[in-house]
């Protein structure tokens, strides 16, 4: 069988790994053995709901890995950034400035609480948001701006904690991508007033549910024990001003539970290991979609380093001539894992249009997304693979590419 036919047109795939065994390679999370073990010694005991020796033990081991002085782990990442909205005053009549290309939890707890959220233009460069629209979009009513390192590629942290503290107004960061990514010298998460992880089970610190939130500020710390959960006041975590409140708390209850503790602690442990394994992975295959000519990947500046969520890369459909979809059917029919990128942009759904967003308000980010593509991040210690795609992306840019 000639070898160069696209496996679309009946050719040979490229992947010729079992796809039951392909599909293990990319799976992710992987737990380790050591999850089920504290999981299931949990359940034994009835031990699944809260126990704060477990809440503890994971904040202070976050905080500890990402050096900084507090963290408290929470039901959800949405809830951490709900949080942190809330302390830092975000409600009716403020406005508070964020990405379009993210997920909607970066957003919609600062809605519910009232706020104008006001989207800002992402750097095709980064992917992330562009500091110098975000000038563009502070009024007096801002309170707040939210940077999202997206797929784990650092924010311009330093541009955008100036433009901030010139004015008067905070930063909260949602990291929820980027466990383990770095901005000269600093962990991702500790470079602004408060930040927000999610430890949902696709994470890279992944735990099945629950969100992490982290301060280098006391008063923020105690306040999010306040909020968060009752018996902390009443054990004295949230400070003598939340004391009178010991009885029934301030209305919410976002506390994480006791097995999704659990998990994320032994996950924290092997956190710089995947990492190491997924970066190495990734570097790779990525060096040779860029080889192509038709792909580019973010490379962070000197002194930053990322991490990979998930592998998100540009594809230049203009150079080659072949649509993103056409593309992504002939690797698929190779055997390829291929999607359209995940997130659709906040200022065209919906609940922002009906609130007066202008859906044809950002052309930069909206072009952006035609040609961002999801390829895999490599989670396993496998080069086959990887090999594999890449002679797959090679055969079908070959054929189609004319
Ligand atoms: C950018 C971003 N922010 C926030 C969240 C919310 O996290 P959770 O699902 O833990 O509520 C996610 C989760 O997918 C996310 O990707």
């Amino acid at each position: 069988m000639d070898k160069k036919k696209l496996a679309i047109n009946g050719g040979p795939k490229a992947i010729t790994i079992d796809p039951r065994k392909a599909a293990d390679l990319l799976r992710w999370p992987r737990y380790e053995p050591a999850v089920i073990d504290r999981c299931a010694d949990l359940i034994r005991k009835g031990d699944i709901t809260y126990n704060q020796d477990l809440v503890f033990q994971l904040g202070d081991g976050f905080a500890k890995y990402l050096g900084a002085e507090y963290c408290l782990p929470v039901s959800r990442g949405t809830d951490a950034l709900f949080i942190a909205y809330n302390i830092l005053g975000v409600g009716p009549g403020t406005e508070v400035i964020c990405p379009t290309y993210t997920f909607w939890a970066t957003a919609m707890p600062a809605a519910n609480l009232g706020a104008k959220i006001v989207f800002a233009e992402a750097d095709p460069k980064t992917f992330n948001m562009d500091p110098a629209d975000v000038c563009k979009k502070i009024t007096p009513k801002t309170k707040l701006i939210i940077p999202m390192h997206s797929w784990g590629i650092p924010c311009e942290m330093d541009e955008i904690n100036e433009i901030a503290r010139e004015r008067g107004i905070k930063v909260v960061e949602d990291a929820s991508h980027a466990h383990g990514s770095t901005y000269k010298g600093k962990k991702i998460g500790t470079l602004s007033d408060i930040a927000a992880f999610s430890i949902q089970n696709s994470k890279l610190l992944p735990a099945g549910e629950g969100g992490l939130f982290v301060t280098n500020t006391l008063e923020y710390f105690e306040d999010a024990c306040a909020w968060t959960d009752y018996f902390l006041i009443q054990r004295g975590f949230a400070g003598e001003r939340w004391r009178k409140y010991e009885r029934t708390g301030l209305g919410w209850n976002l506390r994480i539970s006791a097995l999704n503790a659990a998990i994320g602690i032994e996950m924290l442990k092997v956190l710089d290991r995947n990492n190491a394994i997924i970066n190495r992975n990734c570097v790779r295959f990525n060096a040779a979609l860029e080889k192509t000519g038709y792909f580019r990947v973010p490379h962070p500046a000197p002194g930053v380093t990322r991490v990979y969520y998930e592998n998100i890369v540009y594809y230049d459909f203009k150079a080659t001539g072949v649509p993103p979809v056409k593309l992504m059917e002939a690797l698929r029919a190779e055997g390829c894992d291929v999607n359209a990128t995940r997130y659709p942009l906040l200022h065209q759904q919906p609940y922002f249009v009906e609130r007066g967003s202008d859906p044809n308000g950002l052309p930069v980010t909206d072009e952006l997304l035609n040609h961002l593509m999801q390829v895999p991040k490599f989670p396993a210690e496998n080069d086959d693979i990887i090999d594999q795609y890449i002679a797959a992306f090679n055969k079908v840019l070959g054929v189609l590419v004319k």
